[in-house]
């Protein structure tokens, strides 16, 4: 089955804090196809997490708040109709039914989704009491068949364990197995590999890759590791200061990165074999409640003037469907 899984339009996600308005999510757009991976990368602090958080209405309000915009998702009912449904028009009782089942979500500390005080087969079982309302054996048994899925050795022993028995790598995969347990159609993994050291990296990024085959999920991947990217996603967007400013396909992107800022992303990236110093984007990015005037990476860009500094540059199709905004691409400035 292909098709659009989840089209999110023009969303705006703010938090009302003492000092103003934070406005974390500032009009986002951004589509994903059944099955296919989408990168969302951008420095910290540029409204990654929060655009996830939307998707599940899981933004913590107050002081958030999703003020616009809308977040379609196509997904079979009941019977097996196709049916587009807008998450932001859900009630919580209804967008509750969603979550761990449609959509879920794996995140950068599993410390913080696991609970210690309970076994992992307590936990990794939640789901399918949930969703599923399954018990005893059965229950049982899809629990070891999800552990298998996320190749824990020995899953009929380690499901009477507790959180703090397993190593990072190996919660990274419980927390996992929890996110794919009932084989959603969407699952969101926030930095899932952050945390880990290089080489449990590298495993648990094999094991994203074989559960993605295996199960044709669509998954929206948060990292700031563009290495991760070029190997897990079909397309990539950049975010900076909570707008996307460059949407495309991994091959362009990488070939040809448009944005001033993506192709400062992409020289920062450490190339094997090479002793070129790492080198990170000069200047910081800048504080959501005093944004600038004009395009918000004017400030760190070479190629800035005037027409920058006064007004945010509009979309600019590059190819296909993907797009940058920057005055280069739209005639306002030259490069
Ligand atoms: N609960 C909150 N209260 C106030 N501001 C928040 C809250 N959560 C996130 N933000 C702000 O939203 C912005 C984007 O955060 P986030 O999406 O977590 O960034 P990242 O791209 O690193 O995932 C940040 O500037 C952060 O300060
Ligand atoms: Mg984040």
């Amino acid at each position: 089955m292909n098709g659009r899984l989840l089209e999110v339009n023009n969303l705006q996600t703010h938090f009302f804090v003492r000092r103003g308005i934070v406005k974390a999510v500032d009009g986002v757009s951004f589509k994903i196809d059944k099955g296919k991976v989408l990168g969302l990368v951008g420095e910290s602090g540029c409204g990654k997490s929060v655009t996830a958080m939307s998707i599940l209405r899981l933004i913590p309000s107050p002081p958030g708040k999703i003020v616009g915009g809308e977040i379609l998702f196509r997904s079979e009912d009941e019977s097996g109709n196709e049916e587009e449904i807008d998450l932001l028009k859900l009630s919580l009782i209804e967008i509750r039914k969603f979550r761990g089942k449609r959509i879920s979500v794996v995140l950068q500390d599993p410390m913080t989704s696991l609970n210690p005080v309970f076994t992992i087969g307590n936990q990794v079982g939640e789901p399918f009491r949930l969703h599923e309302k399954l018990s005893g054996p059965a229950l049982l048994k899809k629990i070891i068949e999800v552990l298998k899925r996320v190749r824990i050795p020995n899953p009929d022993v380690r499901i009477a364990d507790y959180p703090h028995q397993f190593s990072g790598g190996m919660r990274q995969r419980v927390s996992t197995a929890m996110g794919i347990s009932c084989n959603p159609q969407l699952l969101i993994a926030d930095e899932p590999t952050t945390a880990l050291d290089v080489t449990i990296q590298a495993q648990l990024l094999k094991l994203f890759e074989q559960v993605q085959q295996e199960s044709n999920m669509a998954i929206i991947l948060i990292t700031h590791n563009l290495g991760i990217v070029a190997r897990l996603c079909d397309r990539v967007c950049v975010m900076y200061a909570g707008r996307i400013v460059e949407d495309g396909s991994v091959r362009r992107i990488f070939k040809e990165p448009a944005h001033p800022y993506t192709r400062a992303l992409m020289e920062s990236v450490p190339r094997l074999g090479k002793k070129k110093r790492l080198f990170s984007i000069e200047g910081q990015p800048p504080n959501l409640l005093f944004l600038p005037t004009g395009c918000s990476f004017w400030p760190r860009c070479s190629f800035a003037d005037e027409k920058c500094k006064q007004e945010y540059p509009p979309i600019t199709s590059i190819e296909g469907d993907d797009y940058v905004r920057c005055w280069q691409y739209s005639g306002g400035t030259v490069s």
